[in-house]
């Protein structure tokens, strides 16, 4: 495993000016923090090159160019082969434009299996589908394990099953799901998936060809970037459909057909700043050219950045028998430190209020995994505890917020 020295850490911290302030960033799940690159990026795109694309004068054609290059980076790193990269202002706002591209797309009677672990973003927009004449199906989880078993699964599956949409990890348990295993399922089953990558993406390298996906989001904003987000499609998902923009766009002028209203041009070249802070940590051990294995790289660094804050915030955790997690009570690789948790008589609300005033970020409700709340038979809108270190958080602020919250549990 890559080894990070407290020098290696410090010099990651750098990278971040918002970490020197007084705030505890501990809220990641909801938004991450942006290096400076990215900062940079996005303000000298706005302040030297901020005009229209695809002009034939030079700045103009600097401008195309470098929102095609940042097109191509997120594909690199979805390792996205030939699929598209379709960019948008969040994953919210590409599931609900791709639920309607499908609306006009199924064959009648299609069904559509939604995760109940699923962020709302991957379950409204396929609910919606239903006043279309296309029924939910929910692929229930399990209470004991909180996860959706592929046995449930495998029971919804049918010949009408046109789509399974669900999460790689939900932004409230922190587990990784087996996306390899669940799409050969449904591949088996002649649908596809659609895949929220969402809290995934900020803590391990995606991989979409090794997955066999044929849709995958994520959003950029919780990866150190501008507040944009990702679609990738495979090409024979793209071809079933027809793309929203405006007519005159050609059906192959991809991925701009599926961009209403372009990509945020700026937020590109913030996407491209995001690139030079992978290639950053990718040369912490050694230098190399940037591709997929300078990626693969960079999140072993992170990986290992955070595996200790996990474990450490998980063992705290156990350690008391007035608190449940919700979600693996392990600190093995196959969780992200996404962690929640319950306490037996005090409300979340109450906790968070008590953290809130030591100026530690963390966050308490049901995170728009709403359903997965009323699973659990918690009250949503109290719901759980969040807690959701990165990289870039440290140790000494872990043992902080484990000080605050034995004041607040008391
Ligand atoms: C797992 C997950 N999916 C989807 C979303 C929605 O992303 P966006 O805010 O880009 O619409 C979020 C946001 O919190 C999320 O955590």
């Amino acid at each position: 495993m890559t080894e990070i020295t407290r020098d290696d850490h410090d010099r990651i911290r750098a990278q971040f000016p918002s970490l020197a302030g007084d705030t505890v960033f501990l809220e990641n799940a909801g938004g991450s923090q942006v290096p400076v690159t990215v900062a940079d990026g996005i303000r000298d795109y706005m302040l030297s090159s901020y005009v229209q694309l695809e002009a034939g004068y030079p700045l103009s054609r600097h401008c195309t160019e470098l929102v095609d290059t940042a097109h191509e980076f997120v594909r690199l790193l979805m390792n996205g082969g030939d699929g598209e990269v379709i960019l948008g202002p969040s994953t919210s706002a590409l599931l609900q434009m791709l639920a309607g591209c499908y609306s006009t797309a199924l064959t009648p009677g299609s069904e559509i299996v939604v995760a109940q672990t699923g962020h709302e973003a991957n379950v409204g927009p396929w609910k919606k589908l239903e006043r279309f004449g296309f029924p939910l199906r929910w692929w229930e989880m399990d209470p004991a394990t909180c996860t959706c078993p592929l046995e449930g699964l495998e029971e919804l599956l049918n010949d009408r099953t046109a789509l399974v949409a669900f999460p790689h990890v939900s932004n409230l348990l922190g587990d990784i799901v087996d996306v390899r295993a669940t799409t050969e399922l449904v591949h088996a089953a002649g649908a596809r998936v659609v895949v929220d990558g969402v809290a995934y993406a900020p803590h391990r390298a995606m991989d979409v060809e090794a997955w066999d996906v044929d849709w995958y989001a994520y959003s950029t904003y919780k990866v150190y970037g501008p507040h944009m987000a990702a679609l990738w499609g495979r090409r024979d998902a793209i071809a079933e459909l027809a793309g929203p923009n405006h007519f005159f766009v050609p059906d192959d002028e991809l991925p701009y057909k599926f961009e209403v209203g372009g990509a945020s041009h700026e937020g590109c070249a913030g996407i491209l700043g995001f690139k030079d802070y992978l290639a950053f940590l990718a040369n912490l051990g050694d230098s190399r050219e940037f591709d997929r294995s300078a990626i693969e790289s960079a999140f072993d660094t992170m990986i290992a950045c955070e595996l200790p804050l996990q474990a450490r915030l998980i063992e705290y955790l156990l350690s008391r028998d007035d608190v449940r997690i919700i979600g693996p009570n392990h600190s093995d690789p196959s969780r992200v430190p996404t962690i929640s948790f319950v306490h037996s008589s005090k409300s979340s609300a109450e906790i968070t209020e008590v953290v809130d005033r030591s100026g530690i970020g963390i966050r308490h409700g049901h995170m728009y995994a709403y359903h997965l709340c009323e699973a659990l038979g918690l009250e949503p809108d109290d719901g759980v505890v969040r807690v959701s270190p990165v990289h870039y958080n440290t140790m000494g602020e872990i043992e902080t917020l484990i000080e605050v919250l034995e004041t607040a549990m008391g």
